[in-house]
């Protein structure tokens, strides 16, 4: 397994450049086995294990996958031959649970292996599948399989009882073509739920009020495949902003969407950071300084995501004062502290609560990748500890970050993957 060994202690400055979203990505190559007659092309595709999964798992199903050099990804359906997500897929990747609503959609069947837990948490899926059978589907989950089968989808009302992202887009995919009007309410209203509604009506769909909490989607008899470019990536956007303020740096970040990072600049901002930004640049300018303190509670958008509580708490560690990071998401999403404790880092953990004391230093250490947001804080802990630390199993970073140490590296990091 490969590992990246850093030497800290570099000020990050230049210009970067964000890719397209993972978490927008992954379900529309799901929505793509609900085009008809015509292939669905999707470009500004970053280079992530993640996407390569998920490629596979709709190649196992008979869809015909083409890649071209610049990762533009053509997906013909019109092959597909089975409907099944087998373990050793979705056991890597939880987010294969996407393939079940366009499946239900448009052949009326799904076997779909049970996801499981995750190292951040147990994470279930129960509020997908109550959702689905509320719109006429029949459950038979046996040897870890959910089967299921359905005959045209129902119309109806769904309220989750917790926002739910990969839930809504799951109903918001099944409903597209189900007979008749669904109204989601308490829908997740997070950028990568917007442009995943953006391109199901470019695809023919009619959906409307995402970006709120209620969405009324009207089925329709088929849909078409279109090209079309994701969002990028925000969390890439906020833990290269992380990146230049925990090492004192100035950066410039491109191909952004700046309002959809507002929290996380408006906290960067509070602990110091100077931060000037156009709708597609963002500039952070730290000045040499020292982070200041900053408290983070998590929840849904617009809220502070948790996919970059990690990256706050590295951040926190070498700044002046005493901060509360709250995780309201995932029960289980400190695995990253232990690590960074190892780092000199001072961290208590209270139930959701970690309490830190933020210290003059960091020091490099050999420490473990936990889940891909754990990774990333590591990555940008070692940055500013003094001496070299060495991060393993970095494949969860692979999943989720693309080229990140080609795009560190260009902003001056010491920075490098060592294949073992
Ligand atoms: N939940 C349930 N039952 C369900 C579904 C969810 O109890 O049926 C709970 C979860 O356990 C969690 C909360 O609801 O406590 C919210 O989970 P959600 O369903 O919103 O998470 P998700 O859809 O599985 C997506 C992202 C995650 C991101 C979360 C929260 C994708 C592919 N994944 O997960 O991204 O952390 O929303 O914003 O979109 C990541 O990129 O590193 C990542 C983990």
């Amino acid at each position: 397994m490969d590992k990246l060994i850093i030497n800290g202690g570099t000020v990050l400055k230049g210009e970067v450049s964000i890719s397209g979203a993972k978490n927008a990505v992954l379900p529309m190559l799901c929505a793509s086995v609900m085009a008809t007659d015509t292939c669905v092309t999707l470009n500004n595709i970053p280079h992530l294990h993640d996407v390569t999964t998920t490629v596979r798992l709709l190649r196992q199903m008979g869809v015909s996958v083409t890649l071209d050099d610049n990762m533009n990804i053509e997906l013909d359906p019109s092959t597909i031959k089975n409907f099944h997500a087998p373990y050793d897929l979705v056991k890597t990747m939880r987010s294969s649970i996407l393939v079940l609503g366009p499946l239900l959609a448009r052949f009326g069947s799904a076997v779909v292996s049970l996801p499981g837990g995750c190292a951040i948490g147990t994470r279930p899926v129960e509020m997908h599948l109550d959702a689905l059978s509320k719109m006429g589907v029949t459950f038979d989950i046996q040897n870890g399989y959910i089967s299921a089968n359905c005959s045209r989808l129902i119309g109806c009302e769904i309220s989750f009882p917790k926002t739910t992202v990969t839930g809504t887009e799951n109903i918001l995919m099944a409903s597209t073509l189900a007979e008749g009007k669904t109204v989601i309410t308490n829908a997740a209203r997070e950028p990568e739920v917007v442009d995943l509604a953006n391109f199901l009506n470019e695809m023919g769909a009619e959906i409307t009020g995402h970006g709120t909490d209620v969405i009324e989607v009207k089925g329709v008899k088929s849909l078409r495949g279109v090209s079309y470019s994701a969002l990028p990536d925000r969390i890439e956007t906020g833990t290269f902003l992380v990146a230049a303020a925990i090492t004192g740096g100035e950066i410039t970040i491109k191909n952004t969407i700046s309002n959809h990072v507002a929290i996380i600049i408006e906290k960067l901002r509070q602990s110091g950071a100077i931060i000037d930004s156009t709708d597609s640049s963002i500039t952070l300018n730290m000045q040499g300084k020292r982070p200041k303190a900053v408290n983070i509670e998590t929840g849904a958008y617009p809220l502070f995501p948790t996919d970059m509580q990690a990256q706050l708490t590295a951040l926190n560690t070498i700044a002046s004062g005493t901060s509360i990071i709250k995780e309201n998401i995932f029960e289980n999403r400190f695995m990253h502290i232990q690590e960074m404790s190892r780092m000199g880092a001072e961290i208590k953990l209270e139930q959701n609560c970690a309490i830190i004391s933020g210290k003059d230093e960091l020091v490099g250490a050999s420490v473990m990748a936990t889940d891909l947001r754990a990774s990333a804080s590591l990555i940008l802990a070692g940055l500013v500890a003094k001496g070299t630390t060495e991060i393993e199993r970095i494949y969860h970073i692979d999943r989720g970050y693309d080229c990140i140490e080609e795009k560190l590296q260009q902003l001056g990091a010491d920075i490098h993957r060592m294949p073992m």
